[in-house]
């Protein structure tokens, strides 16, 4: 009984279309009616700070930048502004891989920084108070400076900032 079971199953794998043959494009296949216009590449397209962070950044940070601590994704409400009162911190934000790698020009990383870091916003007042914004020509002298040990490089701000004195919730730590 058993091998009769076992020669259906070698049958059906035999004569299934594999998977490979359903993923070819089909070259004759047409934009959906209404659909027909070229994406616009995100660099390119005019979104505010906010929809760039819902298409770019929410996805791991989730909506409030709360994180997701069980994915090691750090949580950055009401915490992330603490980055830029000490060493280290203020170009981390730009050279941390889901900022520099994301499909985001200069300066719209920078204005979304900015935008995180407002004292309504993510940082929730964290930020140091009037600190110097982002502009699109500090994001490009920083981004492809790649951090070769990032959990150390992070690891040696989060132990700045609580030298500062300041409260390190446990989620800012996945
Ligand atoms: C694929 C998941 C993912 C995406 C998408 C992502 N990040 Fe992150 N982000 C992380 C992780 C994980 C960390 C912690 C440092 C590390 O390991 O990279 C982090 C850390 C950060 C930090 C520093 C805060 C801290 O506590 O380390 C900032 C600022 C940040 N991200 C901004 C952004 C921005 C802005 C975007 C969107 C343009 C973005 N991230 C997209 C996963 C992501």
């Amino acid at each position: 009984m058993r091998s009769i079971f076992c020669v259906l199953a070698l049958t059906l794998i035999v004569v299934s279309p594999s998977g490979e043959a359903r993923v070819i494009p089909d070259p004759k296949q047409r934009p959906a009616p209404g659909n027909e216009a070229r994406q616009t590449p995100i660099h390119q397209a005019n979104y505010s700070p906010a929809v760039n962070y819902q298409l770019q950044c929410l996805g791991c940070h989730l909506t409030n930048g709360e994180g997701a601590p069980r994915s090691d994704i750090p949580m950055m409400q009401d915490f992330v502004g603490n980055f830029l009162k000490v060493k280290g911190g203020r170009e981390f934000l730009i050279r941390v891989p889901g900022s520099s790698q994301s499909a985001l020009s200069d300066s719209q990383l920078a204005e979304l920084l900015n935008w995180i870091l407002k004292d309504d916003g993510i940082a929730g007042g964290s930020a140091p108070k009037g600190f110097k914004p982002y502009t699109g020509k500090e994001v490009e002298a920083y981004r492809d400076k790649m951090i070769k040990d990032l959990p150390g490089y992070r690891l040696n701000l989060i132990e700045q900032i609580r030298d500062l004195n300041i409260d390190i919730p446990e989620n800012v730590i996945p």
